[in-house]
């Protein structure tokens, strides 16, 4: 058929990495070209499960390759911000696992150097181009509930043996960066940036917050109410709701199979086609950005990533929760 295939390079081998380049596969007109780990045996392994040609023992490598057009970083969040800088600068795409960066003026850094270069840079907020977040917000947009007055929202589980990373100050741990971005993102998505937020935690002796709550205010007189967490099992589900009824996501509310709508007329479950692991989605809205020619992909918002960061650092001003980089002066 002769499809243009995006070459893609996966920077990292973990978790999300692996996720991501299974869905990958879902899409005709891409290919994962390279991988990049910080050992070449990790990149060897994976380039060999996925059936990818270049493999590199180093994130710069794979960048200055000239294999790839497009990278996506699966690294914990503090090495976020170098690496997607340096594939900026060399005119490579970015897709980059949320939260982009550890703070607000890292991203709109980011974002100055994407526009600078002419470069696609879009955070990795999957829940953004999930097909079913998409009808629930298309559903909210026609009025059905009348003006949103209320979202309750909550991303908190609890494992026994938590992956080390969100335990570690050093990693960026912590519920509300790897978890609580998600409620944070759909109250944003419905709602817009609150005038005023309030958030309380409880942290560990390692200054890593394990339960957090937040209550935001608008002027429109609507409020939200977002916890998450790393010790509880949570019904992690989302709603919004308004004079006419509400509209809820189940359990998983980031990537749901469907939602709930009830009005006067009683519950109806609005089912929407969805397949793979929701990955592929984003990859998608990225490569038809890239297609045309854009710097910013129109579902994965800079102003929406840039104001999600401003609130997270507001919020962990607030609750006392500080990572390296928080007094970086990145003005100059
Ligand atoms: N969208 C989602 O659904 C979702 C889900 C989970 C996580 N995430 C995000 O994805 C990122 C990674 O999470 P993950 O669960 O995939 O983590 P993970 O399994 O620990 O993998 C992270 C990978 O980053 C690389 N890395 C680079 N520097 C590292 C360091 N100092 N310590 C440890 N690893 C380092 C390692 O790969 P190499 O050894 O190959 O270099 C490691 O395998 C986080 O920002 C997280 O918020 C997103």
């Amino acid at each position: 058929m002769g499809v243009d295939r995006v070459r893609w390079g996966i920077v990292a081998t973990g978790n999300i990495s692996t996720s991501f380049t299974r869905d990958l596969k879902l899409l005709d007109d891409a290919v994962a070209t390279a991988v990049a780990s910080r050992s070449q045996d990790s990149a060897d392994r994976f380039a060999a499960e996925h059936g990818i040609e270049h493999a590199y023992d180093d994130y710069r490598r794979l960048i200055e390759s000239g294999t790839v057009d497009v990278i996506y970083i699966g690294t914990p969040h503090p090495q976020h911000y170098a690496i997607a800088r340096t594939a900026l600068q060399a005119g490579v795409a970015v897709l980059c696992e949320k939260p982009v960066t550890l703070t607000a003026p890292q991203a709109r850094d980011l974002i100055a150097v994407a526009a600078e270069h002419k470069t696609l840079f879009a955070e990795a907020m999957w829940m953004r181009t999930n097909p079913v977040i998409q009808a629930l917000f298309a559903d909210l947009a026609t009025g059905v509930i009348g003006e949103p007055q209320q979202v309750v929202a909550d991303f908190a589980f609890y494992k026994p043996s938590l992956p080390a990373r969100l335990l570690d100050p050093a990693l960026g741990g912590g519920s509300l960066m790897d978890g609580g971005i998600y409620p944070m993102t759909f109250a944003y998505m419905a709602l817009g940036r609150p005038a005023e937020l309030k958030a309380v935690a409880s942290l560990n002796e390692d200054n890593i917050d394990l339960n957090v709550a937040m209550a935001w205010r608008y002027d429109s007189g609507a409020v939200a109410a977002l916890t998450c967490g790393l010790r509880s099992q949570n019904p992690w589900v989302a709603s919004v709701s308004g004079p006419e009824g509400s509209l809820q996501l189940p359990n998983r509310f980031h990537h749901p199979e469907y939602y709930v709508r009830h009005t006067a007329t009683g519950a109806e479950r609005i089912d929407v086609p969805a397949h793979g692991l929701g990955y592929h989605y984003e990859a998608a809205a990225v490569m038809h950005a890239l297609r045309e020619g854009q710097i910013e992909v129109p579902s994965l918002p800079h102003t929406g990533t840039l104001e999600i960061l401003e609130l997270l650092d507001e919020t962990r001003s607030q609750i006392g929760v500080r990572y390296p980089g928080d007094d970086d002066d990145l003005t100059g």
